[in-house]
């Protein structure tokens, strides 16, 4: 078995220019998939396979092994969530890997959507015993509305779980996708002699006795016509396959493309089994950056001058110091480190001076980077989530997509004298996008609605105010169930006719809150004239 993998297929007409091929050889994506489903376990294996983690790293305690990956915060790890997201970066076979970790909690949906927006692909990892989990549906939704091509990845089959027909029969209906095999599984669940990879025609034979460690397991291969035959299991899956291709189930690489198809392989991240091939199939089906649109509807050459989006700002990861990291998706153009940008908007001039990749925790400086990298700008007070930058002439990328809020908390500030840090913690806390800050007229109102789609953000965005700002804040229940974004003119009709409380978001946004989903379908019914828009 190679270790090397297949080189990223460059397009022949990026050859000869240095940037295009830069851009070809990029591979940017994110695993989104349930708490438990084994993120953390094929991260790592990934990071093997890109032989981006030496095997000196098996020697650490899994608690710490996580923490390479993951789990900046306090809180992430008393709960054992993870809540910040993570970019790592490595080269495998000439492809360079972006990886963005995203949370696995679907309380922090939004901050799924914001790294949709800075990937262009994403492995949806299933845990084969219990495939698509409710409170993870929203992530994969998510994930899906974005249209990017997203490859599935069925996990932990090295133990009892449910029949792989079965498994994508739930893909289709819960996902809507088509999702079509390109490997299987032999073997009983929690009996797995090995899987077929469908387009090679061989067979991967499975080794419980694999190093489960962070060390590289050498597959053994079979040429398919040679594998053994006569077994119970070999019946049951050459049955299994021809009803798959019965059911025309064929692997359509444009289907990929278009997002409306997914390629499944099964595998096994804790014993190794089917890593590589998802790090191959990444590297083949997963496209490279494509030119962005932007606000006037114009896609933005990947050649032309530096441009890139803000998709993430997270401050105080360094209990140690206060910083301020933003984290940029390059769009077009090279990256050097130091160079000179503009914020589309404010307008201002800013230097991107402290550029770093992320591994983990470690940082380590970034002196240039292309199209499809993530670069950290530590100490960019100016950005907010969102941004675009350029040089050049004037650019700017269409507003992230965020949820309409679902859940609502008042808060109070605990101590009047603090009262500066306490709106300083909540301009910090909107402008990275962890809650959203609800106000009477947008202005400074001492008793703020926080907004979110799960309850975790709201402990997040306390806990933080507590240990960042050292604000004590007092919590209130409110009565609100729902947010629907409006405009001026709907605005002022529902405040005079009394139809729903109006509350104005930091960055200017109306939204108008409801009681209850019947208060705000009967407005839809008796005013249909009037704005209420659900993606915000
Ligand atoms: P997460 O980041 O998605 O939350 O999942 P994580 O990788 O932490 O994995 C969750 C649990 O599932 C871990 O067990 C991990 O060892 C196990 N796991 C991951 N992949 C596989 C697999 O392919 N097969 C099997 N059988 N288990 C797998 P744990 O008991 O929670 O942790 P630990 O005791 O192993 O540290």
């Amino acid at each position: 078995m190679t270790t090397s993998g297949p080189p990223a297929q460059i397009d022949p007409a990026a050859k000869g220019n240095p940037l295009l091929e830069e851009a070809g050889r990029r591979r940017t994506f994110a695993i989104i998939s349930h708490p438990d489903a084994g993120k953390t376990t094929i991260t790592e294996k990934l990071l093997l396979y890109g032989q981006a983690l030496n095997e000196a790293g098996s020697v650490q305690g899994r608690q710490k092994r996580k923490a390479t990956t993951s789990d900046w915060m306090d809180l992430e790890q008393r709960r054992g969530i993870s809540v910040s997201s993570t970019v790592l970066r490595f080269e495998h076979a000439g492809t360079v890997i972006n990886l963005l970790d995203t949370p696995g909690h679907s309380d922090f949906s939004e901050d799924t959507l914001r790294v949709m927006s800075a990937v262009d692909s994403a492995v949806i990892l299933i845990d084969a015993a219990k495939g698509i989990e409710a409170q993870t549906l929203r992530l994969f939704e998510v994930a899906r509305s974005r249209g990017i091509p997203l490859i599935t990845f069925i996990n932990k089959c090295d133990r009892p779980g449910i029949e792989p027909l079965e498994l994508l029969d739930h893909i289709e209906s819960t996902l809507d996708l088509l999702p079509t095999a390109l490997t299987w599984p032999v073997g009983e669940p929690g009996d797995l002699k090995g899987i077929v990879d469908l387009r090679e025609k061989n067979f991967h034979e499975f080794e419980r006795s694999a190093p489960g460690g962070l060390a590289v397991a050498s597959e053994t291969i079979i040429d398919l016509e040679s594998a053994p035959d006569g077994e119970a299991a070999w019946n049951t899956a050459t049955e299994e396959l021809s009803l798959l291709e019965a059911a025309g189930h064929e692997f359509d690489p444009g289907a990929v493309a278009e997002g409306i198809s997914t390629p499944v392989l099964f595998g096994s991240a804790l014993t190794n089994f089917g890593v590589e091939l998802l790090l191959d199939t990444v590297i083949e089906l997963a496209p490279p950056p494509s030119p962005r649109i932007d606000i006037t509807d114009t896609p933005r050459p990947l050649e032309s001058e530096f441009s890139g989006l803000v998709f993430k700002v997270q401050a105080n990861m360094d209990p140690r110091h206060r910083d301020r990291n933003a984290f940029i998706r390059i769009c077009s153009g090279k990256f050097d480190r130091g160079m000179k940008v503009v914020n589309a908007r404010t307008g201002r001039p800013l230097t991107l001076n402290y550029a770093s990749g992320t591994f983990g925790r470690q940082r380590e400086t970034i002196e240039e980077a292309y199209p499809g990298d993530i670069v950290g700008v530590v100490g960019a007070a100016d950005l907010q989530v969102g941004d675009t930058v350029f040089q050049g002439q004037e650019l700017r990328y269409p507003p992230l997509p965020t949820l309409a809020p679902e859940q609502f908390i008042r808060v109070r500030n605990a101590d009047a004298r603090k009262h500066k840090q306490f709106t300083r913690a909540l301009d910090q806390l909107a402008e990275e996008g962890v809650i959203h800050v609800l106000t009477q007229d947008g202005g400074r109102d001492p008793m703020p609605i926080l907004g979110g789609v799960g309850r975790l953000q709201f402990e997040v965005a306390t806990e933080r105010m507590e240990t960042e700002f050292n604000v004590q804040v007092k919590v209130d229940e409110t009565d609100w169930k729902l947010a629907r974004r409006t405009d001026e003119e709907s605005a002022q009709e529902m405040r005079e006719g009394r139809l729903a409380e109006l509350r104005t978001r930091s960055d200017g946004v109306v939204f108008a809150l409801f009681t209850s989903q019947f208060q705000h379908d009967r407005l839809v019914r008796d005013k249909p004239h009037l704005t209420l828009d659900h993606m915000v």
